[in-house]
């Protein structure tokens, strides 16, 4: 097994720390990203590139879409969100490697079997499956055509944390530990668990830490086939327009994963635009890809028209931004680092313009249904 990509540290002093005055205000940093469109032209365009190479080490053929303003280590579309364009042609296989990155795969062309650590789904186009961090797998391509999968990761904000851990193996199947290691020796739950004051502040014993209550994360698969039959299809069947992939996993995160939500938002041909003036705006950041239909986004005042088969960064963080669709409707795809942002606390959302900045996931958020006058 081979660990890759560990840079040596920088040789610095051990007292070679600036020490920053920062009296006076307390100063946030709110700078959205520009929002950009990869139209369906360049990522077909891209395919096609990806599919005429030599295969590439590890049997990945992969090209990241990068933005403009992506700068330092880990390269993204958003400065915490990879998305990755994925090919294998007929045959081919990846080699099965783990990391601790966790990722979202749809698929958009051919199909293909994902197996993670001894589980195997047939991902069919516009099939969603999740990929979770640490668990070993691999793509194989089972079909006769291409088949191709946007991939989303949170690998560059590891990266940005210079902790973005990737491991090669020689199997999909779960990595086994020495029976000694396993479950044996004192655990948690006979460690100290002690209330300190009335408060709810407690102490406790160091097997807390190193012996984490272990949440279960299978890897998950989302058939289109099944998933579709619960979104609209025509007006007034009344069927929701937009539903979320959730993972039990993610508990109130509610998440596909436990960086990212993932939505289906299917308008019916002939239900007009919500006629919205005033966008919403959140600090999670929502890349959509757009599958049928078209129409226009508007994110800070700058309008992007987009297409089927368009893939945009259309809500970066703390950008205000709204969707109108055309007389054909939409179907669309949006992942957001949701998920992430409610564990962090970090999720501050306003739904109104005008209205109150809300922390979601730590104070009571919107109540009632939303319309969505919007995906993403
Ligand atoms: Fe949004």
């Amino acid at each position: 097994m081979t660990t890759i990509d560990v840079a040596p540290a920088a040789d610095l002093r051990p007292d070679e720390v600036a020490l920053q005055d920062a009296g006076g205000t307390l100063r946030g940093t709110m700078r959205s990203w520009a929002p950009v469109k990869i139209s369906k032209e360049r990522i077909d365009a891209e395919i096609d590139r990806l599919a005429a190479c030599p295969t590439p080490p590890g049997g990945r053929r992969v090209s990241l879409l990068v933005h403009p303003e992506s700068t330092g280590p880990g390269p993204g579309l958003a400065p915490g969100i990879q998305v990755a364009i994925e090919v294998l042609t007929p045959g081919e296989r990846t080699t099965p490697v783990r990391q601790n990155a966790g990722t979202v795969q749809i698929g958009i062309r051919g199909r293909g079997v994902v197996a993670v650590a001894g589980t195997e789904h047939v991902l069919e186009v516009f099939d969603v499956a999740s990929v979770p961090a640490m668990k070993p797998h691999e793509f194989r391509n089972t079909g006769d055509d291409l088949w191709v999968r946007l991939s989303y990761s949170n690998a560059p904000l590891l990266a940005k944390l210079g902790v973005h851990y990737v491991e090669e193996l020689t199997s999909s199947a779960p990595v086994a530990r020495p029976d000694d290691e396993a479950g044996a020796g004192s655990g948690r739950g006979t460690a100290p668990d002690l209330p300190i004051g009335t408060e709810g502040a407690r102490l406790r014993g160091y097997e807390h830490i190193v012996d984490s209550e272990v949440v279960q994360n299978a890897p998950l698969h989302w058939p289109w086939a099944e998933v579709s039959q619960h979104l609209t299809s025509e007006v007034g069947d009344g069927k929701r327009p937009i539903l979320a992939y959730y993972n039990p996993a993610t508990e109130r995160r509610c998440g596909a994963t436990h960086n990212f939500f993932v939505t289906a938002m299917v308008v019916p041909p002939g239900k007009p635009s919500a006629n919205v003036e005033r966008g919403h705006r959140h600090t999670s950041v929502a890349i959509n890809y757009h599958v049928r239909g078209t129409g226009h986004s508007v994110v800070d005042g700058r309008r992007i028209d987009w297409k089927a088969g368009d893939l945009l960064l259309s809500a970066p963080g703390w950008a205000e931004h709204t969707h109108h669709w055309g007389p054909d409707g939409l179907a669309a795809f949006t992942v957001q680092d949701h998920p992430q942002q409610i564990g962090m606390e970090s999720l501050v959302w306003q739904e109104e313009i005008d209205g109150p900045v809300l922390a979601l996931g730590s104070e009571a958020g919107q109540t009632g249904y939303i319309g969505p006058r919007e995906a993403g």
